[in-house]
């Protein structure tokens, strides 16, 4: 008997059982014959099967744990590697008056700074981001210092240390003649 009669009586013997439900019991038992032509195990079938999900887990933890030991190494690395800015000149500096401020973008145009000329003609400048949440910092010529409206923090104008509530100094920026150069105090040196 060829496969395709054996195919047949297959399906003749299922639609024959039309008051059963068909589930995997009769589709077995009738197709054994069809199996016995062409064996195959199903146990170790979903062996296989199981194989195959083990080496996908393997394969996707490998991955996951890759990009994670990338990421970590390329964070280590930007930290340790010092980030270089470029100098450049604030317009308007020389012509504000002492106890005033004057807006400028450094180190890039979306990063906002503030020169404040103290009362006693000195100059400073910082980033204006505070360092709690990030509200931009004003000068206050009243407290001769920078004030943060969002939660009344407070920053020496001349140092950009804290007076009161945030965890850290603004970050400051280095002042030559007409050059400027960025220093975060958060990491504690310049650069
Ligand atoms: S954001 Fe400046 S004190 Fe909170």
């Amino acid at each position: 008997m060829n496969s395709k009669t054996f195919h047949q009586e297959t399906i003749n013997k299922i639609l024959a059982a039309d008051n059963e439900i068909s589930d995997e019991v009769n589709v077995r038992s009738a197709s054994a014959p069809f199996q016995a032509e062409f064996p195959y195990e199903r146990d170790s079938e979903a062996q296989v099967t199981r194989r195959e999900f083990c080496n996908f887990l393997f394969l996707t933890s490998s991955a996951l744990f890759l990009g994670a030991a990338g990421f970590a190494g390329k964070s280590a690395y930007d930290a340790r590697s010092p980030k270089t800015f470029t100098p450049a000149k604030i317009d308007g500096a020389m012509t504000i008056e002492p106890g005033s401020a004057l807006n400028f973008a450094y180190p890039s145009e979306e990063d906002t700074a503030i020169l404040i000329r103290g009362t006693d003609g000195t100059y400073a400048a910082f980033g204006q981001k505070c360092t709690h949440l990030s509200c931009p910092v004003y000068y206050s010529q009243a407290n001769d210092r920078l004030e943060c409206p969002c939660h009344n923090g407070g920053f020496s104008s001349k140092t950009g240390e804290v007076l009161c509530p945030p965890p850290r100094p603004l970050d400051r920026i280095e002042l030559r003649r007409s050059m400027v150069r960025f220093c975060s105090q958060k990491r504690g040196a310049w650069q």
